[in-house]
């Protein structure tokens, strides 16, 4: 498979940077497409389905922050659940309107199926069209691959499974075990502790520009694949490369 010419970049062929001995893929928006479920939420919600995608997720990682940094983590919920949680904030916002303060349980009497029906479908997002390749291709080079997500581990399996990436990954790190999500040091630190690297050894890859800045703020080295082509964060670190795709991981090895 051609290495994609996307990396903006230097190669890290430059004397004296050795390549990664490691990559490790965030999941959500990385390996798998967060918005495919957009359309899905377009036939259940007409004329919401885009914004729906967009502000479930934006409110998904909000809750993930909120539960990390508050009451030193006495409000930890798995990914899962905040999920769910972060989809009902959307459906009342954006569909429901200013009758998003009837009770709970009349909302999921009229919003049950939807919901369930979304929170299937994130089960088995779409993965972006080149990372079955990427990845297969990392494994012919006798590459360590895994996954660092804030996912918890039956639906990062149920992912996994459904991209059809069984076999491929020798990790599938998930940080419910410790119970902070990215970007606490401690997450970035399990996929150190499981691979038994430096992280200065490992690839980090996110196509979530504050995940590439977390990992590299921790001392990964780092690719932010930036596919929406957005601005990075304006916080005075860049990652280590920018590529347009995925495929610009295997600039690192070649
Ligand atoms: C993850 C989310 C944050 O997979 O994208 O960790």
């Amino acid at each position: 498979m051609p290495s994609s010419s996307s990396s903006i970049l230097a190669k890290s062929t430059v004397p004296g940077r050795k390549p990664p001995r490691a990559v490790l893929f965030d999941a959500y928006g990385t390996l798998f497409d967060v918005y495919s479920v957009a359309q899905l939420a377009e036939e259940l919600f007409p004329g919401h389905g885009q914004a729906l995608s967009v502000l479930w997720r934006d409110k998904q990682i909000e809750y993930t922050r909120l539960v990390t940094t508050s009451n030193h983590g006495a409000h930890y919920q798995p990914f899962s659940v905040l999920t769910r949680a972060a989809l009902i904030y959307a459906i009342k916002k954006l569909v429901v309107g200013p009758g998003a303060t009837l009770p709970q349980d009349d909302f999921l009497l009229d919003h049950e199926p939807a919901i369930e029906m979304l929170l299937a479908q994130y089960q088995h997002l779409d993965a972006f069209p080149e990372n079955l390749a990427v990845l297969q291709q990392l494994k012919r080079q006798g590459i360590p691959i895994g996954i660092l997500s804030n996912g918890d581990a039956a639906m990062l399996q149920a992912a996994v499974h459904s991209a059809g990436f069984d076999g491929l990954l020798d990790h599938i790190i998930s940080v419910d075990p410790i119970r902070k999500f990215k970007t606490h040091p401690d997450a970035y630190a399990l996929g150190e502790q499981v691979t038994g690297l430096a992280a200065r050894d490992i690839l980090f890859v996110s196509c979530n520009a504050w995940d590439a800045l977390g990992a590299t703020w921790y001392g990964y080295t780092t690719l932010w694949v930036n596919r929406y082509q957005l601005p990075f964060e304006e916080l005075g670190t860049q990652a280590t490369r920018t590529g347009a795709d995925l495929r610009a991981v295997l600039d690192f090895f070649s």
